[in-house]
């Protein structure tokens, strides 16, 4: 039994628990405005990736709970996508094809292994641990924020799934090695996020949140994460979802 056994049955009854709960109800009309609409054409584009790199570089580790468990979260970040076309439908709105970043991320993700490239991707669930939060408070709009509201809910799920395989990736680096990682992996995060705030600076305005205080709030979140990373007491089990 690996430490995934548990992140299997967990990915296994979100599936069940989406089934029975069926979608939002979408023949209801979106109210959002311009800025809003550009920002989540944006974070569409990023949550519809196939992730056939991510699942071909998790089936190189010979761990078939894990290699199961990543092709459940793909198929999670997957339907982020189509809940986000079907809001942007909702709203009148269409999704875009690309955006420069995430034409970066990928690439950037591409070109790493399986530890940078999780990685990479902490940042970015932890980026949109914020922004959906965001979202779902401050849009005003109810389909909306019910769509940000199921999509953060599975968000606060993966982090604690990328933090327990960053754990064991990590487990015989030097602590040396590790505060440097560390340093570096903080200097990526900011950067990420200033980016998000200046590229998504009118969407978070109309949220109601400051792009001082939407890079403040991820910093936090991504502190919790970076301690799940570090704290062997800590069991990253499903249950133990972050940044509610
Ligand atoms: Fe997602
Ligand atoms: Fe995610």
């Amino acid at each position: 039994m690996s430490a995934f056994t548990e992140w299997v049955r967990d990915f296994e009854a979100q599936v069940e628990r989406r089934r029975a709960v069926g979608d939002p109800d979408f023949t209801r009309t979106a109210h959002m405005p311009a800025p809003i609409v550009a920002s989540v054409q944006r974070f569409q584009v990023g949550e519809s990736g196939d992730g056939a790199n991510l699942i071909a570089k998790a089936s190189t580790g010979g761990d078939a709970d894990y290699q199961a468990a990543v092709r459940m979260f793909v198929a999670e970040e997957q339907n982020h996508a189509r809940l986000l076309a079907l809001l942007l439908a909702s709203a009148g709105a269409t999704t875009i094809g690309g955006h420069w970043t995430d034409a970066v991320f990928v690439r950037l993700r591409r070109a790493l292994g399986l530890r940078l490239e999780l990685m990479v991707l902490l940042i970015a669930e932890v980026v949109a641990l914020g922004y959906y939060r965001a979202l779902r408070d401050g849009s005003g709009d109810p389909l909306t924020s019910e769509v940000a509201g199921r999509i953060l809910a599975d968000e606060q799920r993966h982090v604690p799934f990328h933090c327990l395989r960053l754990r064991e990736g990590f487990a015989r680096t030097p602590a040396v090695v590790r505060r440097l990682v560390r340093g570096i992996w903080w200097v990526l995060l900011v950067g990420a996020t200033i980016t998000v705030t200046w590229d998504h600076g009118p969407a978070l305005r109309h949220l109601g949140v400051t792009r001082r205080g939407f890079v403040v709030d991820v910093a936090g979140l991504f502190r919790t994460a970076l301690s799940g990373v570090q704290d062997r007491r800590n069991s990253l089990l499903p249950s133990q979802t972050i940044g509610s």
